[in-house]
């Protein structure tokens, strides 16, 4: 039936997420959710409004939850703008800062929804190579033609660029927009925000999804200049004027402003991140500096493939892409220290 398809539909090639299957046996580390649950003030708030008022549509402007967020991260209501997930707001970041007819640059090992996004959008992109430490050199994305989008920390490699690099690329792209992707940078040294008071070029875009426990919810935001958050905010109500539902609301907020329980799961991540590090490099592996929650690992011992083969046999999911350069590495997510131990266990019956 594809003469039935539009043109946009037979040229776009979907992202494939990761396995999400829902077997209480099986240690899910390959989608780097949060091993612990969202703060109980999330539920709490849920359920209240579900007594309340579901027969009403949400609100479209978002303006409590902006307010909310915009504490949180000490900027202006309007420096914010809330979608259904960062996915969503990438997808319309795209849309409304990049163009048809100029080449974007992003890295060529990152996020792989970058590209399905170019394509759809008919955005043109090159890939800038790594160096061979998986690091970015910051001179390759001066003077884009297009834009640029970046992560920090970069997925999957785990790595993060000093803020000095992150402004040296703002600053030499000073007639387009640098969305900085920072879905990891909680478990990270620091974010950009503070950097939207001088440069009106960027925009941050940043999930509940990762730190705030809430991948089920979808919540994601951008962070940026009041013009950006215009530009944004044109593109939903040209496509969705309720991206974001009630129970999305009132959830979000609760976890955003519990932020004793935030800083204690989040700790609590880098903690076990920490540890596990040290336990793969004790059975050999190499693992990238993450500063994340998740790591990136290769063994010079073991196909990567077949060890993501072998542990998905025992019940423990991990992430393996077969691309050039990373496909002998796995990334792992950090679970609680428990499944990890359970994760090393499986690991030894394998490497032996
Ligand atoms: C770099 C990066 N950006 C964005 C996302 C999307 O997150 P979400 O749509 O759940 O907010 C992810 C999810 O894995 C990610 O790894």
């Amino acid at each position: 039936m594809m003469k039935y398809w539009s043109e946009r539909t037979k040229r776009c090639t979907p992202y494939i997420p990761g396995e999400q299957i829902n077997d209480p046996a099986i240690i899910k580390l390959n989608t780097n959710e949060n091993p612990y649950p969202p703060s109980p003030r999330v539920k709490e708030a849920i359920q209240q409004e579900m007594e309340n008022s579901l027969h009403r549509y949400p609100s479209s402007t978002l303006d409590s939850l902006r307010k909310v967020i915009a504490r949180q991260e000490k900027v202006q209501k309007e420096n914010v703008f809330v979608g259904n997930g960062s996915d969503e707001v990438l997808a319309f970041a795209f849309m409304a800062f990049f163009s048809p007819d100029k080449a974007i640059r992003f890295p060529a090992i990152t996020y792989s929804f970058y590209p399905v996004y170019a394509n759809l959008f008919q955005i043109p992109f090159e890939e800038i190579p790594l160096k061979r430490d998986f690091t970015i050199n910051e001179h390759d994305f001066f003077r884009s033609v297009g834009g640029v989008i970046l992560p920090n920390p970069n997925a999957p490699t785990s790595i993060y660029t000093s803020l000095e690099c992150i402004e040296a690329i703002i600053k030499n792209n000073p007639d387009h927009v640098v969305i900085i992707d920072e879905a990891y940078v909680d478990f990270a040294p620091g974010t950009a925000v503070s950097l939207i008071n001088r440069y009106d070029n960027l925009l941050i875009v940043k999930t509940l999804s990762k730190s705030r426990s809430l991948a089920g919810l979808r919540v994601g935001y951008a962070i940026g200049h009041k013009h950006l958050m215009e530009a944004l905010i044109r593109i939903k109500d040209s496509f969705n004027s309720y991206t974001v539902d009630r129970l999305a609301i009132v959830g979000a907020k609760a976890a955003m402003e519990d932020t004793s329980y935030f800083a204690e799961t989040t700790a609590k991540i880098i903690q076990t991140r920490n540890w596990v590090v040290t336990e793969m490099e004790k059975r050999g592996f190499f693992v990238l500096p993450s500063a994340t929650n998740f790591i990136f690992a290769h063994s010079p011992d073991y196909d990567a493939e077949m060890l993501y083969q072998q542990l998905k046999a025992k019940n423990i999911l991990i992430r393996y892409f077969k691309k050039p350069t990373i496909d002998q590495y796995v990334r792992i997510s950090i679970g609680t220290d428990n499944m990890m131990k359970k994760f090393f266990q499986q690991v030894d019956e394998i490497i032996g």
